[in-house]
């Protein structure tokens, strides 16, 4: 059975007390500084990232012992066979968060019976926290969010990341990142995916493609996007599986384009 609303409001409570002590790590790490450290070349964690981790999963635990959980640095937590899901990225922008560059934060969605029900998305260097609760919208600081209106390609505003093996294999997105750049009126590069999400489902910007997401990197952001009245795929037009390797958000106008431009450019 689904959760009710007073259920949905429950996680939502304990998801926002979570970002925000988590948020709150990230904020200290960043006056105080911190170590780095490399999983690889280009690929950086920090304590930053751990502490983060580790207030977050806390709080979950004690609100909800019973709850599995999937945290990026440390994994799946299970022992036992709960319906529910917490997927957590404590800190979705370590390599902008390791350079001081303002942009980063923390995502939480809860799955139930694999259906994400609550995204909760913290930017603790803008103060802004995006929720959404399946079937009641998304809000932004507590004020309802909608995507934008941008008609078409020409008109729109796009995001796009990189996998961190962009430097050693070929299916590495420069040639989508090109191919965008000559049809869409502007392209960004944020380096926090679940940001992204964000500003499609606030209609800052208008589209967001990336391949290899993990599904901490999206479970968030994919809801507050639907909830917005975004539309969220794989890069074929299919439902879009928070387990899978490829994503398309946008404000569904420009959507088909979006599709089509990755198809061309993909079969070339
Ligand atoms: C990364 C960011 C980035 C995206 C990468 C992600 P991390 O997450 O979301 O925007 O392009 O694919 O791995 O490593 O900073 O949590
Ligand atoms: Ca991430
Ligand atoms: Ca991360």
């Amino acid at each position: 059975m689904k959760p009710s609303r007073i259920e949905l409001d429950n996680l939502a409570k304990i998801a926002i007390e979570a970002a925000l002590l988590g948020g709150s790590i990230l904020t200290d790490y960043a006056q105080k500084g911190f170590e780095i450290h490399k999983k690889s070349k280009i690929n950086l964690v920090t304590e930053a990232d751990f502490a983060s981790e580790q207030a977050i999963v806390g709080v979950i635990s004690q609100a909800f012992p019973s709850h599995q959980v999937l945290a990026e640095e440390e994994g799946l937590h299970t022992t036992h066979n709960s319906p529910y899901k917490w997927i957590i990225d404590p800190l979705d922008g370590t390599t902008n968060f390791a350079h001081g560059f303002p942009m980063y934060n923390v995502s939480i969605g809860v799955e139930h019976e694999g259906s994400v029900e609550v995204g909760v998305v913290l930017d603790p260097t803008r103060n802004e926290l995006f929720v959404a609760k399946k079937g009641s919208g998304s809000t932004l600081n507590a004020t309802p969010i909608h995507v934008s209106a941008t008609p078409k390609l020409d008109d729109a505003l796009l995001v796009t990341g990189f996998a961190y093996d962009v430097h050693t294999v070929a299916d590495n997105n420069l040639k989508e990142f090109c191919e965008f750049s000559l049809r869409a009126r502007g392209m960004r590069r944020t380096g926090t995916a679940a940001i992204d999400l964000c500003y499609i489902a606030c209609g800052r910007l208008d589209g967001f493609w990336e391949l290899k997401l993990n599904p901490w990197d999206t479970a968030a952001g994919k809801l507050i996007v639907e909830e917005a009245g975004g539309r969220v795929t794989n890069y074929n037009g299919e439902p879009f599986s928070i387990y899978g390797q490829d994503l398309i958000a946008s404000n569904t106008l420009i959507h088909d384009e979006m599709i089509d431009v990755l198809a061309n450019v993909r079969t070339e």
